[in-house]
């Protein structure tokens, strides 16, 4: 019983557990050197090869003991982001979410045409979303978070005036089916209690021939890391990624590796952006896969001393990785060129 409060109580009715993945060789100390991949590739083993990931493991994403995530809740997120998204410019986005790094990011999703429909879903301080205006015009661009903090950095750009600005659930987004050519999210499913049903909702909003990109974290391999990672929030697998778009009905699913460049193509501490995912809507209309009721009701009261316990645990673990990228530099400045950090 403790342990369903401390977890949430929704963790007790999840649809099965992850199965053991491979990750991939994410530790990618042999083959990421000198840079990431090109479009749309995923490499394995020092050659680069297109390929789609074998599906291994659950549809949703279950909070077992050992993997609590106490921010991958939407309370505690908005909370998290009330006080995060006052620096949250300066100090996340340096260490982990560049601006090449952004760009590399977005390529695969094919933002072509200045007169496509966007929507930017968890968009927060609209950094991603200054991205998607270098090709896209802003008024055909909107911004949803669930965070009005967040949202209103980014009402504070100007290069953003133009775009629409919604707050909003990206398990339940306020767009009818049928009506973007393009969903993009950067750094948010971390947060969705449920992965799989804002997959879902991407791929319900989008055109038939309409395109996500969802860029999000990779999961940790180094034991610290992935322990912190643990406590903080989710960090998916790679092919967990893949698994929720096919789920979702998504055609044409890939996956390109991203990362800062001073870490060398290193994996192992895991990345909070990590990977950008896109997948091809092919029919109009909403998705094929059926889910039940929503996992988190926002609305069902809870313990508030339970609750600041999460939010503070959370908080001190995502704090870590506020560290890594700080040591990954250092290393890169310290290692010669062309060796392994
Ligand atoms: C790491 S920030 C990323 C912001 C932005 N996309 C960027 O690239 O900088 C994550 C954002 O996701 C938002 N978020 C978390 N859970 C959400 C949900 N269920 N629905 C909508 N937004 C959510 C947070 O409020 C936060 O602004």
């Amino acid at each position: 019983m403790a342990i369903s409060m401390l977890y949430g109580a929704q963790n007790l009715k999840l649809i099965g557990g992850i199965a053991p993945a491979t990750g991939l060789g994410s530790d990618g100390t042999k083959f990421h050197f000198g840079g990431f991949s090109k479009k749309g590739l995923v490499s394995y083993g020092g050659s680069y090869k297109t390929r789609t990931l074998a599906p291994i493991c659950s549809v949703s994403s279950s909070r077992p003991a050992s993997q609590p995530r106490f921010i991958q809740h939407k309370q505690e997120a908005f909370w998290f982001y009330r006080f995060l998204s006052i620096v949250y410019d300066h100090v996340i986005n340096p260490g982990h979410w560049t601006e090449d790094m952004r760009d590399d990011a977005l390529e695969p999703a094919d933002l072509y045409d200045r007169n496509m429909v966007v929507v930017d879903v968890g968009g927060g301080t609209g950094f991603t979303t200054l991205g998607i205006v270098k090709h896209v015009d802003a008024k055909n661009v909107t911004i949803l978070d669930q965070s009005p903090h967040q949202l209103a950095k980014a009402k504070e750009k100007e290069p953003l005036k133009e775009c629409k600005i919604v707050e909003g659930d990206a398990e339940d987004l306020p767009f009818p089916t049928d009506y973007a050519d393009r969903y993009v999210s950067a750094g948010s499913i971390e947060y969705w209690p449920d992965p799989q049903r804002g997959i879902k909702e991407a791929y319900r909003v989008l055109k038939i021939g309409g395109k996500a990109c969802l860029i999000g974290p990779v999961y940790p391999t180094f034991w610290l890391s992935r322990f912190f990672a643990d406590v903080w929030m989710l960090f998916p697998k790679e092919e967990e990624y893949i698994e929720w778009f096919k789920n979702a009905g998504f055609k044409d699913v890939k996956l390109k590796r991203i990362g800062p460049k001073w870490y060398r193509g290193v994996r192992r501490h895991g990345l909070i952006m990590g990977c950008s995912v896109t997948g091809v809507k092919p029919l109009s209309g909403d998705s094929p896969l059926q889910l039940g009721p929503k996992v988190e009701d926002v609305r069902k009261p809870v313990n508030p001393l339970v609750f600041l316990f999460r939010l503070i645990l959370g908080a001190m673990a995502g704090a870590y990785y506020v560290l890594v990228p700080i040591y990954m530099w250092i290393k890169d400045q310290i290692v010669p060129k062309g060796r392994p950090i």
